[in-house]
């Protein structure tokens, strides 16, 4: 069977390559206040904080590299013989550097820099500051390429056009809180796709799912492409 498999990973999918997790013990969001970091009104107070904040998880994000399930997701690509999209949650770029090439950053990244000012867009440098000015329109206006709390994140309407058409939907290291990807599942299942939750533990959605593997993601990922794979052999 030719299928169309939409994926979503969460920062669950980048944590055995070593970056963070948000809501784990110990997650992002227990040693910052993402409101501080990661909200436009806290970038109006403290760029510097901010900058700061996204400087070292671009210096940590350069330090990782892809793990097991990654890598199983970009051979899934190569392999498969339908349409495999990965819609990342992540501002990393793990999923780019295994050889994947159909993945969208719903949440923007880390590797990218944008304008406030005019919107222009570039490759960010490794560490950005508030004195730094726009390449193109030269105002002291620039920020991380990422979304934050309260703005709407990127490609939308293409996302919900690929999950209307999905045969299989699977989300992978992600514990379901944050809207509208906590409910992929439930427009994907809607218009008639399968759908599969691969985490480490059962998150908020899990009810949603058809089924539910429990795990790390570099154990249950390369796993779970094997199947897709032998099922797909012609
Ligand atoms: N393998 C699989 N799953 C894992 C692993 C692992 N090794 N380690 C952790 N997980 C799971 C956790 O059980 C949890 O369900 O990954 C999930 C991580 O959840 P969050 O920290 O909430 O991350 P995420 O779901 O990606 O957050 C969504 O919230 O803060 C915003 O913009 C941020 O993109 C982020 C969004």
């Amino acid at each position: 069977m030719t299928e169309d498999i939409v994926i979503l990973t969460g920062a669950g999918i980048s944590a055995e390559s070593g970056l963070g997790t948000f809501r784990d013990v110990n997650g992002l969001w227990t040693r910052y206040d993402l409101e501080e970091v990661a909200t436009p009104d806290g970038f109006a107070r403290n760029p510097a904080l901010v900058h700061e904040f996204y400087n070292t998880r671009r210096a940590n994000c350069r330090a990782a590299t892809p793990n097991a399930a990654h890598l199983a997701l970009a051979r899934l690509e190569r392999e498969g013989l339908g349409r495999v999209l990965v819609v990342t949650q992540n501002v990393d770029d793990l999923h780019e550097r295994a050889g994947s090439r159909a993945v969208w950053h719903m949440h923007g990244r880390l590797a990218r820099a944008l304008c406030a000012a005019c919107g222009y867009r570039w490759d960010a440098p490794d560490f950005m500051d508030p004195q730094d000015t726009c390449p193109a329109c030269a105002a002291h206006a620039t920020r991380p390429d990422v979304v934050w709390f309260g703005e709407y994140p990127h490609r939308m309407d293409e996302i919900w056009e690929r999950l209307r058409a999905a045969t299989l939907f699977v989300a992978i290291g992600t514990s379901g809180q944050v809207y509208p990807a906590a409910a992929f599942v439930q427009d994907a299942g809607r218009a008639g796709a399968r759908t599969l939750e691969l985490n480490l533990e059962p998150s908020a959605g899990i009810s949603d799912f058809d089924e539910a593997r429990l795990g790390k993601a570099s154990d249950l990922v390369p796993a779970w492409v094997a199947e897709v794979l032998a099922q797909a052999e012609p």
